[in-house]
């Protein structure tokens, strides 16, 4: 039997998340009561919709609802005005409308690209997440952050624009290659490091079998994960308070990396996580926050997830001063101030914005002196 659907509690902007292995397979069930005249566009890349779009195009005829794709390249690169023009181009020529729904059929690039458009097409029309890979399963689909990239900075324009539903897949992982798995998998992780160390303790013990495709380690993992991103937003819609920006645990670190390194292929967004909350917690050990057992823990649960945890294993060795430079351009910057998100332990991190960068800059220092583990 489907498990109950998990909910975002947003007032009347609420919606549902119904996680399940073979949904694609069931889709038009769940679609039906977001298409016009039995018809809904679906936005993805072409990498997943040759691996994934005949699933989803007979699921959705079996529920008498016809697809109409449009795809994109895969990438980051997708993310930009250019592919936002496009895009806009060809709904506004289909004739899309404000109260019609897009789908939004891929990872969390297509996800942050359609969601922009639903939210600025003819004012804001509607869309359905339908993410494919673990990263967007976890995080990206749900809470309603949009946008693309632009010359000044990555995801630097965008908007809060929620969906009205998010349908989860964990069979579409079958296809998705294991380092991008390991890369989501950081994601996972993170959910236990913010706040819940038992869940920590279940990544410890079953994570391994999560990225080996274990079906109910899936449905626990991703439920969990979203459980909690929920719990968040319905908090802290707009990352106001704080509550949200917990969230960003490994972000500050992880967004110099990416910057460092290009935005490239070469260190995935969940790998530089993985590798920003490993410093986070070794910073946090070093002011005396946790104790060093902690930021161990938390280094090599990540290392034997195959994720990086040292600058070492990704080749950085760039000056220090240099990777704090790319921190003080993060979004989250505020007068001069960097946010950081520490930890006093596994499961209890909190929002420090009073780091000095310049105790960063003799962390990341020592950091590099470091032989890899
Ligand atoms: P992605 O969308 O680029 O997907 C990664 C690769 O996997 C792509 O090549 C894609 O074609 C392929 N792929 C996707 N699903 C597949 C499947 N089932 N089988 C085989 N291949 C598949 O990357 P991502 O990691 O999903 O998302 C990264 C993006 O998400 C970044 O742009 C980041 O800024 C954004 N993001 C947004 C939020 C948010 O809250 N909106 C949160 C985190 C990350
Ligand atoms: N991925 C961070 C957030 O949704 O706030």
């Amino acid at each position: 039997m489907a498990p109950p659907p998990l909910r975002v509690g947003l007032g009347e902007r609420s919606y549902p998340v119904l996680i399940e292995a073979g949904l694609l397979d069931r889709a038009g069930e769940a679609l039906a009561p977001y298409a016009r005249g039995g018809r809904l566009v679906v936005v993805s890349d072409e990498t997943v919709w040759a691996l994934q779009g005949e699933r989803l195009v007979a699921g959705m005829a079996a529920g008498g609802v016809e697809a109409l794709p449009i795809l994109l390249p895969p990438g980051e690169g997708s993310k930009s005005w250019a592919a936002l023009e496009a895009l806009l181009d060809r709904l506004l020529a289909l004739g899309i409308e404000r109260k019609d729904h897009l789908v939004a059929f891929g990872g969390g690039v297509i996800g942050d690209l359609a969601g922009f458009a639903a939210a600025i097409l003819k004012r804001g029309c509607r869309f359905v997440q339908v993410p494919t890979t673990l990263l967007a399963q976890v995080d990206s689909s749900v809470g309603g952050k949009t946008g693309i990239n632009v010359a000044a900075g990555k995801n630097l324009v965008g908007a809060f624009h929620q969906p009205s539903a998010v349908l989860i897949d964990t069979a579409c992982l079958d296809t998705l290659p294991i380092r991008q798995v390991r890369a989501g998998y950081a994601e996972v992780v993170k959910y236990g490091l913010i706040g819940d160390a038992d869940f920590f303790a279940w990544c410890e013990r079953e994570g391994e079998t999560l990225i080996a495709g274990n079906p109910g380690a899936r449905q626990h993992a991703i439920g969990t994960s979203v459980a909690a991103k929920a719990a968040i937003v319905a908090e802290d819609e707009r990352e106001t308070t704080g509550r949200r920006a917990l969230l960003n645990l490994g972000h500050t670190f992880g967004h110099a990396l990416e910057a460092e390194t290009g935005f490239s292929d070469r260190l995935l967004h969940g790998e530089a996580v993985a590798l920003g909350m490993a410093l986070a917690f070794r910073f946090s050990a070093g002011r005396g926050l946790c104790g060093d057992a902690d930021a161990r823990r938390v280094t090599a649960h990540l290392a034997a997830a195959g994720l990086p945890t040292r600058l070492g294993d990704v080749g950085i060795d760039a000056p220090p001063e240099r990777l704090v430079a790319h921190m003080k351009h993060d979004k989250k910057a505020s007068g001069g101030r960097v946010p950081f998100i520490l930890a006093r332990g596994i499961g209890r991190a909190f929002v420090d914005d009073e780091v000095a960068l310049a105790e960063v800059e003799a962390f990341l220092d020592g950091e590099l002196a470091r032989e890899p583990a």
